[in-house]
This record gives C-alpha cells, structure tokens and sequence, in this order.
C-alpha cells in the first residue's frame, strides 16, 4: 500500500484535487503528466478501501448549559433522559461544566433524586453495568428544585437556583425540557418568561431553548394553539419538537442513504417504483397505557408523527443543502402533497382495526377492550393502515401503504419499495405471478440494515427462478453500536440544531391529514371487519385495501427466516 492509500481520506479533497488537475493538465510536461495519470489511477484504486468522507468530527460543538428537566419525577426522566446524558457524559459529549436541574413538586434532596435516577439507570441503561465513578462524577452536576408548576413564585426560586451556580454560562444557555402533559406547556413557558428564566432569542446573546415532548396537541386546532402560546414567549428556533424516531440512525441514514447515492435515486420515482409499504409493527399490546389510548388510539400516537415523518424522508425531494431548514422545507413539502382525504371517503383509504384476545408467542393477550382503564364498548383504534398517494411529479400514481398495530406477530419497523415487473415478455411471460417482484428493504429496527431483493438462477440442470437477497447489515458492517434515539436528540438541542425535530408548519400539516381521517371516523362504530386477533397481521380489510390496488403487503420478517 502506498503511503497515500488509506482509509478515511477526505472525498473532497480527493475530488478538488481532481478537478484542479484537469483545469491545467494541457500545460503540463510529460513527465509530469505520466506522475498525474499514476495517482489518478492510484487515487481510482482506494475505490477498492473504505473511503470515509467527515462531515464532522464526531464531536458536537457545545458550550456551558443548564439541562433543566420539567416534569423530573415522572417515568421519562428515569427511563430514557438521565440514561441518555449519562452516556452522553460517559462519551464525552457534554459541556464542560453542565448542570442537570430537575423540577417538580415532590419534596426529594439532591441526593434523593441522585439515588432515585441511578437506580433508573441501572434498570434502563444500554450499557450494563453502570460504572460507579463516572456516576459519581456525572451524578454531582445534578441537582434538584422543588416547585409547582402552576406557581410563579417556584419559577422565581428555580431562577435562584441557576444563578446560584454562579457561572454566566449555565444562565445564558438553558435547554428546558418540557417532560409533562401538553396542557402544560403553555403555563411552563410562560412563567419561565416572566420569572426571566428563559428569554426571546432576539434579547441579546442568550441561547435559552425548550424542548417539547409528544404528542403535540391532539389535532390541528389544539397544535396551532399550542404553537401560539410557545411563540409568545419564544421565536420558533428555539423550539425543538421531538418526535424519537428522528433519533434512530437508521431513520437518520434515509437521507444519506438517498441522497449519496447515484444508483439508488435514479429509481426512486413513478417509473420504476410500484408501491411503497412502510410498517411499524409492535407485539406488545397497549398494557398498562390503556387510559392514554382510549385518548390518542393508533392513528394519533405512531401516525402523525413517527410514520409521517418516515414517509417524508423516503419521498421529499432533495434539499437545497443539508441545513435544517432546507430538510425541514422539503419534509413539509412532501407532507403538503398528501393528497387530502375526504372525510366522506375515509373507508376508501384508511382501515382501522382493534384486537381482540389471541395469543403472541404461546402467551394469552387480552383483547383491547378488556384492558386496564379501557372502555368495554370501546371504538378507538389500535391498528391503522392508510393507502395514500402524493400528488407530485416524482410519485403520481404510486400508493403508499402505511401500517401500524400493537399485539401484532412481531415488532419491526421497516421500509419496503417494490419496484415494478420487468415487462411481459421472456420471464415475466413464463412466469407470470411466481416471478417474486424486486424489493429493496430499508430495516429501520430490528436487524438494522438494508436488503435488496433480485430473481436468480437456481444452481442444478433445471430451469429455475426465485428471489435472492442482498444484505446491508449495521452490526456486521459497524459493530454493534446502537445508541438511544434520546442520546442524539439531547445533544442536538444542546448543540442547537434543530434538523432532527419537527418544525410549527410541519406539525400542523401532519395533523390536517389526521383530522380528515377522524371526521370521516366521527360516529362510525368499529364493524366486526374491523376487529383482528392479537398475533394476526391486523383485520382483513386491510389485505383488502392493497388488493384493490392489486397489491399485497409484505410482512416484516426476522432475517433468520
Ligand atoms: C411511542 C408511542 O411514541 O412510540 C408508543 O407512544 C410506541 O405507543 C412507541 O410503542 C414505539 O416506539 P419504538 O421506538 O419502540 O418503535
């Protein structure tokens, strides 16, 4: 290997250097030009290496901050957000110094709350077992602050509490996590504006940011309203709403994955795609989150936000540059050319379902309406499956098919594009409906990765066609590395950049759409067609929605079968 063969170079500077080259190759001797065209050969078999093109390096750029959790008793903290800074901590990703302040009304000591978020973290952690001294070093920069929320003198003494750090920086960035119920946002950023705490971007240096936690309101109406009462106090970029899929690599690679590469985007259009599926399967069913269901149901809870943000990622256009508001433009674009449901039309496009008792696995689930806090006659959806088609240049015509289900076989979330049948001649002619159609697999989770399916000879003396796979899988490719979705989202918004969360125009868009479907649901009780057994793909009607487009659904499968 020659000195200048390595893995990691930089693609751009291997393209300038290209490029400066050709502008002056008639000028040069020939000597010189026999040593041009060996490293340009040279440079053509680093191809065969791993070629790393840095966009970053890995290591955000952040300054001193205060983290201040509101809402820091409740199961969110524990569970994803102190595991989240904790290895961002571990990593060393965090400011120096940071503080984490929680909020909420429970009487507790720093040392309490310590106690309460290690225990969490030993439960929640990705990493095991929780290394005591990095805990007890992460843990000092915690502290806690009784208050009530609906109280401006908690607000006051919370302010206090920052400037008692008696650091300029911990009070001139602030991200505020906002851990609590919707109604209370408004309240939260309110007081926080009064007691001076959090300030308008536009009052001088101060990064003072909130971060809001789903769901944003429970339709358009509710979004806007909410979007009113944050904008009062705050401009619009200090905004960061989170939708935790946005967090998952492999949700973050659509984009790369389209937009770095040739091959691939010459096909994704009208004239080679026939359908794209998009699942998020789930086998759980909804336990113990029964009263939040009977408020939300399917299409409110994974709908509006995780599948309309997948959707808008595998079919935006590209942006004009990788800057959050150029992404952000295209993603709202794309959801803008949904085309509108009619609400008399709803049965024509959306199918809803709710299970009923069955078994997953050997193990007996109960149905939807026998679980806790749930009404016995209830109507609200666990499954949804829409066919919906975006009325632009790039993918008139094509449906897109998008489900989702609790107690469904197994949980997996997953990309499938079917690209359309070769024409009816040679194999195709032969072969007909048993020649398997071309696929092309983006595994969002589990078994992370990419596959491509193609037809192929069978190996022997007879004549045989049947699909083969091509795998792209991230363990095998990268190792094991699968950090927490919260991971990324924390130290984006610490960071402040706001690519990986939902902007005001973009929610309320993806509400309109669910509204339509609602009001064409209004006062329509579910029909026994409706109903699907725990452990089943979701209810016929379903299957019955693609086949009238003479289509099928493919189900998830786990790679080993
Ligand atoms: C949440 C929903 O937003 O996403 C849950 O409220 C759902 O009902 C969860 O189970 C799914 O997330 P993930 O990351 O497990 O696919």
């Amino acid at each position: 290997m020659t000195p200048r063969r390595r893995a990691g170079m930089s693609l751009a500077a291997n393209s300038n250097e290209t490029r400066s080259l050709w502008g002056t190759h008639l000028e040069l001797k020939s000597t010189a030009l026999l040593a041009i065209v060996a490293r340009l050969m040279d440079s053509h078999d680093q191809l065969d290496e791993i070629l790393t093109c840095r966009l970053d390096d890995g290591q955000r750029e952040v300054k001193p901050c205060s983290i201040i959790i509101f809402g820091a008793s409740g199961d969110l903290t524990a569970r994803k957000l102190v595991p989240a800074l904790y290895h961002l901590y571990v990593e060393g990703q965090l400011p120096e110094p940071f503080k984490v302040i929680g909020f909420a009304r429970r009487e507790k000591t720093d040392a309490s709350f310590r106690d309460e978020l290690k225990e969490g973290l030993e439960k929640y952690s990705r990493t095991k077992k929780v290394d005591a001294k990095k805990w007890k070093t992460f843990a000092s920069s915690i502290t806690y602050c009784r208050g009530d929320l609906t109280d401006s003198g908690s607000y006051e003494k919370l302010k206090k509490h920052v400037d008692s750090f008696g650091d300029e920086n911990l009070k001139n960035n602030i991200l505020a996590y906002l851990a609590v119920s919707p109604t209370q946002f408004g309240t939260i950023v309110e007081e926080c504006s009064k007691a001076q705490l959090i300030k308008k971007q536009d009052e001088g240096s101060i990064n003072h940011r909130v971060v809001v936690e789903k769901p944003f309101g429970v339709d358009t109406e509710t979004a806007h309203q909410l979007n009113l009462e944050l904008t009062r106090h705050l401009d619009e970029k200090q905004i960061y709403r989170i939708d935790h899929y946005l967090g998952k690599e492999t949700v973050q690679n659509i984009l790369m994955f389209r937009f770095s590469n040739a091959i691939f985007e010459q096909l994704w259009n009208r004239k080679a795609i026939d359908n794209v599926q998009i699942t998020v399967s789930e086998k759980l069913g909804v336990g113990s989150r029964g009263g939040y269901y009977e408020e939300a149901g399917a299409l409110r809870d994974m709908v509006q936000n995780h599948l309309l943000q997948v959707l808008s990622l595998v079919a935006m256009e590209p942006p004009v540059s990788l800057e959050a508001e150029a992404i952000r433009d295209e993603k709202v674009k794309l959801l803008q050319s949904i085309r509108p449901i009619e609400p008399s039309k709803v049965n024509e496009h959306i199918v809803r379902g709710q299970y009923f008792a069955g078994q997953i696995d050997g193990e007996n689930r109960p149905g939807y309406r026998q679980e806790t806090k749930v009404k016995p006659d209830s109507n609200v959806e666990t499954y949804v499956a829409l066919k919906l088609l975006i009325d632009n240049w790039r993918w008139s015509g094509v449906p897109f098919y998008l489900r989702t289900g609790k107690n469904l076989p197994l949980s997996a979330s997953e990309v499938k594009v079917q690209f359309q049948a070769p024409p009816n001649v040679l194999y195709n002619a032969k072969c007909g409906m048993n020649l398997d159609a071309n696929t092309m697999t983006l595994r969002l989770q589990p078994h992370e990765g990419i596959s491509l399916h193609f037809n192929g000879k069978v190996p022997g003396t007879s004549t045989k066609v049947r699909p083969v796979r091509m795998h792209f899988s991230y363990d095998s490719e990268f190792g094991a590395y699968t950090p927490e979705a919260y991971e990324r989202l924390l130290l984006e918004a610490i960071a402040g950049d706001a690519t990986l969360f939902i902007r005001r125009d973009e929610v309320e868009t993806a509400w309109k759409i669910v509204d339509a479907i609602r009001d064409g649901w209004k006062g329509q009780p579910l029909t026994n067609r409706e109903f699907y057994a725990a452990g089943s793909w979701g209810p016929i009607a379903s299957d019955e929605l693609l086949a009238k487009g003479g289509h099928q659904w493919h189900n998830p499968r786990l790679l080993n079968q």
